[in-house]
């Protein structure tokens, strides 16, 4: 991604060589700020607080912090703390398991003195190959934007909504949903986002929509409310979310309101997409909605809410009556059965065990 001319990542090693270097998208859209992790504790705050977010960023965090764990304790006792310190911060992210195994698998194989190096080398590996499988992604999900542009009316843009932030910002580079789009753009085809605002902590209205801008996408805000009206009045030709788990069904775990949006999609017989690197598989899970488990995070993301007063500060006000409880569940799963389709690096298949097991046959 350029960020106002400059080539960026989501997370990269500062020319040190030790400390890891990660953008607050907690300051984000009003801030642009590079914040250091130099150890463990700070990688885990990072992935725990939302520093960083989104399924395969948080995978990738989490193997820089392994490395940077290997820093401070390279023994198999401090490989195991590592892991456990880091698995804890977020439950729902299968990314985050899935490099932590890989991660601790590799070290444990080597004397301590070497893990240092293969830690942050093979860190570094989980980024490009993020890299990688998201461009693939967006080459796949092309493909199905260029047939809905042969559908639509000459002139007009694909319509694609969008929930939470599953772009550049989720994921090392490209994103997972945002890439195809932006593929689609770069190449001349007219795209236009619905981007929800994704309440409680508005991925949507401060990530998305800030990214889109920054690359030129033509795009629009909306309340997470809006969808099921504009795919009634026929303005969505296609939805696109991302995942943060998806079973070996093909349910999907994704931002909470992802169900919704897909039930509404189904109504108005609107093709419902969703992007999936495959370490975002979880192949241990069958059913989605009992199985995965859903975060349940701070009642004050949704009795508050923060953004830029109009002296350019940035505060955070009350929305709720003094003494009103509030429950934050972070994630929804959305049943196989809704989905058109899963974007995934190996191409598009069906949203069931038969359809994943087709294109990964390795894993199945
Ligand atoms: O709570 P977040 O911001 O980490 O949730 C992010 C999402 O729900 C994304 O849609 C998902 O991680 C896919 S990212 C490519």
């Amino acid at each position: 991604m350029n960020i106002d001319g400059q080539a960026f990542r989501t997370i990269w090693l500062n020319e040190d060589g030790c400390t890891v270097e990660i953008i607050d998208q907690t300051r984000l859209p009003h801030l642009f700020e590079v914040v250091p992790l130099s150890g463990l504790e700070e990688a885990a705050h990072a992935i725990r607080a939302m520093l960083v977010r989104g399924a395969p960023l948080i995978g990738a965090t989490a193997a820089y912090g392994m490395a940077l764990a290997m820093r401070e304790d390279a023994s198999d006792a401090g490989i195991e703390n590592a892991y456990q310190v880091l698995n804890a911060t977020r439950p729902t992210a299968i990314n985050l398991r899935w490099a932590l195994d890989d991660m601790r698998g590799r070290l444990c194989g080597h004397p301590q003195d070497m893990r240092v190096e293969i830690a942050y080398a093979r860190a570094a590996e989980v980024c490009d190959e993020d890299v990688a499988i998201n461009s693939a992604i967006g080459d796949h999900g092309l493909e199905l934007i260029r047939a809905a542009h042969e559908n639509v009316s000459a002139g007009e843009p694909v319509n694609i909504l969008t929930h939470c932030n599953a772009g550049w910002l989720a994921t090392v580079d490209w994103g997972t949903a945002l890439a195809p789009i932006y593929k689609a753009h770069d190449l001349g085809i007219p795209v236009h986002v619905w981007a929800d605002e994704t309440r409680p902590r508005n991925q949507g209205a401060a990530l998305t929509a800030w990214e889109l801008g920054k690359h030129g996408v033509s795009h629009a805000v909306i309340t997470d409310n809006a969808g099921g009206h504009l795919m009634q009045h026929g303005l969505v030709d296609m939805c696109i979310t991302g995942t943060d788990r998806t079973a070996a069904s093909g349910d999907v775990a994704n931002k909470i309101g992802t169900y919704l949006k897909a039930l509404a999609a189904r109504d108005n017989n609107i093709p419902f997409y969703v992007g999936l690197p495959s370490p975002t598989i979880d192949w241990t899970v069958s059913d989605g909605v009992r199985e995965i488990p859903i975060e349940e995070r701070d009642q004050n993301e949704v009795t508050h809410i923060s953004g830029k007063a109009s002296d350019g500060q940035i505060v955070s006000v009350q929305l709720t009556p003094d003494g009103s409880s509030a429950g934050n569940f972070a994630f929804d799963v959305t049943p196989a059965r809704l989905v058109t389709g899963l974007i995934t690096e190996r191409g598009v298949c069906p949203a069931s065990r038969e359809g994943l097991a087709g294109l990964f046959p390795e894993w199945a």
